[in-house]
């Protein structure tokens, strides 16, 4: 199929866009790349620098090439400012959203995979989380995300439109080529990975929620898993009614955990400075992914935690 991964530049898009290459696909990238970066683009990927908020720039990719599907990546991802400045994100995630899918209508393309999140649940009623969990976000990323999943159902129900939304928990390590370089860096694995090699401290958001040690619990998974999972949707997304699936692997680590592990993988002693909450930041979230796994056939390859960090640890090293 020929897709076009918007965000494809961007951190989890360029590995997908990079999953979908070696599945044989051809994949065009979009990304106006304010976070993105072209050097992320794989090879073998056409590249369009552009902003999919804007129709006429929408219009001029899809008269470029006939696509198959879409995948779409990019967007606003921050939680934390998503809680000062929610404008951004109701302005890209959901009005930029509709854009994008009214701009597949009028070109004739009728199939789509949402890079969605766990935001969209918000504070756990219970763990593991399951699909069908409620869905009460607590920051304006996670309402956005689930907005654009409850549109997708509209337009599917009325235009036909196939569709299908991954829910990411953690989404954590690098391939060979491709790792997480965000600017400013907001994420817990590169900030710590950061802090052992500039001999700084990692700050440790929070130590008075209700878990085991007091700091925030998260399921971690390996960006390489995600992107298989994104490959499998796509091709099993015509013969599938289910439209939302979970990517964790039900198994959850605290932030001083985190911190923990990646001292043993690093073997440096990284300091902790403990500090207050950052805001919108729910204490638990931890994945069942057991629909994935029986419907979408994904077998997550590297669900280790000492994987994901060590995985990461050797791209930033290389990348110095
Ligand atoms: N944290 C720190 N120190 C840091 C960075 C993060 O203590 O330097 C803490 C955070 O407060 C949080 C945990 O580490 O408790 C994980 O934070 P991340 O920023 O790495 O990830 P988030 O859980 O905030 O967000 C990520 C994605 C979202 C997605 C969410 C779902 O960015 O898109 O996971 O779990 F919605």
């Amino acid at each position: 199929m020929h897709v076009l991964v918007t965000g494809g530049a961007g951190y989890v898009g360029s590995v997908v866009a990079d999953g979908l290459i070696r599945a044989e696909h051809t994949v065009t990238v979009l990304d106006n790349l304010q976070q993105g970066h072209k050097e992320a683009v794989p090879e073998g990927a056409l590249f369009i620098q552009a902003d999919f908020c804007r129709s006429k720039d929408l219009d001029a990719a899809f008269r470029q090439s006939s696509f198959d599907a879409v995948m779409h990546m990019a967007g606003e991802t921050i939680v934390e400012y998503s809680t000062t400045d929610p404008r951004r994100y109701f302005h890209t995630n959901v009005i930029g959203g509709i854009n994008l899918l009214d701009a597949m209508l009028r070109h004739n393309v009728n199939r789509i995979v949402f890079s969605s999140s766990a935001a969209v649940y918000g504070e756990p009623l219970t763990a593991p989380i399951e699909e069908n969990h409620p869905k009460n976000p607590i920051n304006s990323y996670g309402l956005t995300k689930l907005m654009f999943e409850q549109i997708l159902e509209w337009y599917g129900k009325a235009y036909g439109l196939r569709h299908i939304s991954l829910r990411y928990f953690n989404a954590a390590g690098a391939t060979d080529r491709l790792g997480e370089n965000h600017n400013p860096e907001t994420h817990l694995i590169p900030n710590v990975l950061k802090a052992a090699l500039a001999s700084t401290p990692v700050w440790v958001f929070g130590t008075d929620y209700p878990t085991r040690d007091g700091s925030c619990i998260r399921d971690y998974v390996h960006v390489i898993d995600i992107a298989q999972a994104h490959v499998l949707a796509l091709e099993k997304l015509d013969n599938i009614k289910t439209s939302a699936y979970n990517l964790g692997h039900g198994q959850g680590y605290s932030v001083l955990e985190v911190v923990q592990a990646a001292r043993k993988v690093t073997g440096i002693d990284i300091p902790a400075k403990l500090s207050p909450r950052r805001a919108g930041d729910p204490a638990v979230l931890v994945a069942s992914s057991n629909r994935a796994k029986s419907e979408l056939s994904w077998e997550p390859r590297f669900p280790e935690l000492e994987q994901i960090i060590d995985s990461a640890w050797r791209w930033m090293k290389n990348r110095r």
